[in-house]
């Protein structure tokens, strides 16, 4: 199955589950907000709770994801103020250099393979100087019940009626991620570990 239409299947089983536990943006994304102008894409949006900080912010915001689910949350929180587009994150339907800025928070990480190749869209989009903010879930973490390299896993959504949802993750380690940022052509301005993720913050030349 393909990592868009497993996302689609197992965000939607969650998302309203989902959207009860990710009320606030995360200080990391909305510090980066804080520091951008134009308008932002969020990548792989989830329930908006980002775009709700970039629109609260002033921003123009368009919103991405795979989940229809979601993608209604997101268009409910943020009043319809935004665009909301249904894609995977491997192929963006966008034209070169339509974004002034990007964040791209808990997502890549979802993706099974191509992870270079859903960068090197996500730099295609930004404008030439346009600045990207990218976290995964930090393989570095001793939560993780992992045996030597193994960073590929399944980590399981427990829903209130007893059901359980798997989510598959790429645990990234924090130069990994920088590597691969680096690999998509974009340039790394930035790299840190915060509350169990890591960030890039990155620049289209
Ligand atoms: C953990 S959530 C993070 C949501 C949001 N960025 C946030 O920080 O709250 C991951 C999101 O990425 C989306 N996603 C995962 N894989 C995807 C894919 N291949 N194509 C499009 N969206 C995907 C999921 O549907 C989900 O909404």
């Amino acid at each position: 199955m393909k990592d868009a239409e497993r996302a689609s299947k197992t965000f939607d089983k969650i998302a309203q589950h989902f959207d009860k536990t990710r009320n606030r943006p995360w200080d990391e994304v909305v510090e980066f907000l804080k520091e951008i102008e134009g308008r932002v894409i969020d990548l792989g949006c989830g329930n908006g709770r980002h775009s709700l900080a970039a629109k609260n912010l002033g921003l123009d915001f368009v919103c991405l994801d795979a989940s229809i689910k979601l993608l209604k949350i997101a268009r409910k929180k943020t009043e319809n103020e935004g665009i909301y587009v249904r894609s995977g994150l491997k192929k963006l339907p966008f034209k070169d250099d339509s974004f002034d800025n990007s964040i791209y928070i808990a997502a890549v990480h979802h993706l099974s393979n191509n992870r270079v190749k859903s960068l090197e869209e996500s730099k295609r989009i930004l404008k030439s100087g346009g600045k990207i903010l990218i976290s995964s879930w930090a393989r570095e973490q001793d939560r993780w019940d992992l045996e030597g390299n193994e960073s590929d896993i399944n980590v399981p959504w427990n829903k209130p009626d007893g059901t359980v949802v798997d989510r598959y993750y790429h645990l990234y380690r924090l130069d990994e991620l920088a590597n691969d940022v680096e690999k998509s052509g974009l340039k790394v301005l930035r790299k840190f570990r915060s509350k169990g993720n890591n960030y890039v913050i990155a620049q289209k030349n």
